[in-house]
């Protein structure tokens, strides 16, 4: 695992965008990349550079296929709080990606399960995700893969906890009553089987969290922990969340990756 460690939110940003930027411009097989995609507060800085390269010329999306992670059930697109709405607000609208090349879970789907498994199939007929980003929630989960999700879990119906509902609610008139209890999510096998995970972990109350992904085991109570299993897992994160990290550990990956891009 890497762990790249930038002095703030803005240059951890700029660095993972970079490294999407590159990835795509790198691309050379004769399919289009396939990027998976979070929503949250930690990926907006990126989407904002990113759109940024795209107008300035300097990568384009039209042969980029995307896969959200998840999606609340329940709420239609237009819900200023769905994450379809979040996605096209905040990147899609802003970039020359196909709209046809966009996927996003249905979290009206009459059959969710069904949705969930077409999910898997498509990702798969796409030849697979080659770079998925995410974020990663306070408890420690990935897409909406709460504690104690499977970590070979696939895309399904997940249960939000009440700690993540309470977090949430934050865009829902701060009544976690008034949050989903249910969402639509890939699995944290589904990331895990991406080519390249890059999760973002930013600000003090992500610290509990980047320490159990790091210096503790593997374990399905912190699912981003799946990471150290995947042979090419980066976390991106800045100085505030390192702030429960050993001084040593600390030190190790600000050596060994000062020269990462
Ligand atoms: C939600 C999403 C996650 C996201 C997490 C953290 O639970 N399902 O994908 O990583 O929130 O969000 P934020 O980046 O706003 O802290």
């Amino acid at each position: 695992m890497k762990l790249i460690i930038k002095n703030d939110y803005e240059e951890m940003s700029e660095w993972a965008a970079n490294h999407i930027a590159e990835a795509i411009n790198n691309h050379k097989e004769d399919r289009p990349f396939v990027l998976g995609l979070p929503t949250g507060s930690s990926p907006l800085g990126v989407y904002k550079r990113l759109i940024e390269m795209n107008k300035a010329g300097k990568i384009s999306f039209k042969n980029v296929i995307t896969f959200n992670m998840d999606e609340y059930v329940g709420l239609p697109k237009e819900h200023d709080q769905s994450y379809w709405y979040f996605m096209h607000d905040n990147f899609f609208d802003h970039i020359d990606i196909p709209k046809e090349n966009i996927n996003i879970l249905n979290g009206l789907a009459e059959d969710p399960e069904e949705e969930c498994r077409k999910y898997e199939e498509k990702i798969a007929a796409c030849g697979g995700i080659d770079l998925f980003m995410g974020g990663c929630g306070v408890d420690g989960h990935i897409a909406f893969n709460e504690p104690y999700t499977s970590l070979t879990s696939r895309t399904g119906v997940r249960v939000l906890t009440e700690d993540t509902r309470i977090v949430n609610s934050r865009f829902f008139g701060n009544d976690p009553e008034n949050v989903p209890k249910t969402a639509l999510s890939v699995g944290v096998g589904t990331v895990c089987d991406a080519k390249q995970v890059l999760v973002l972990i930013s600000g003090h109350n992500k610290a509990r969290a980047l320490r159990h992904c790091v210096e503790c085991g593997v374990d399905h109570a912190w699912t981003i922990s799946a990471l150290q299993l995947h042979k090419d897992g980066i976390i991106a994160c800045d100085e505030a969340a390192c702030g429960e990290l050993k001084v040593d550990t600390y030190k190790y990956f600000k050596e060994v990756c000062k020269d990462e891009k």
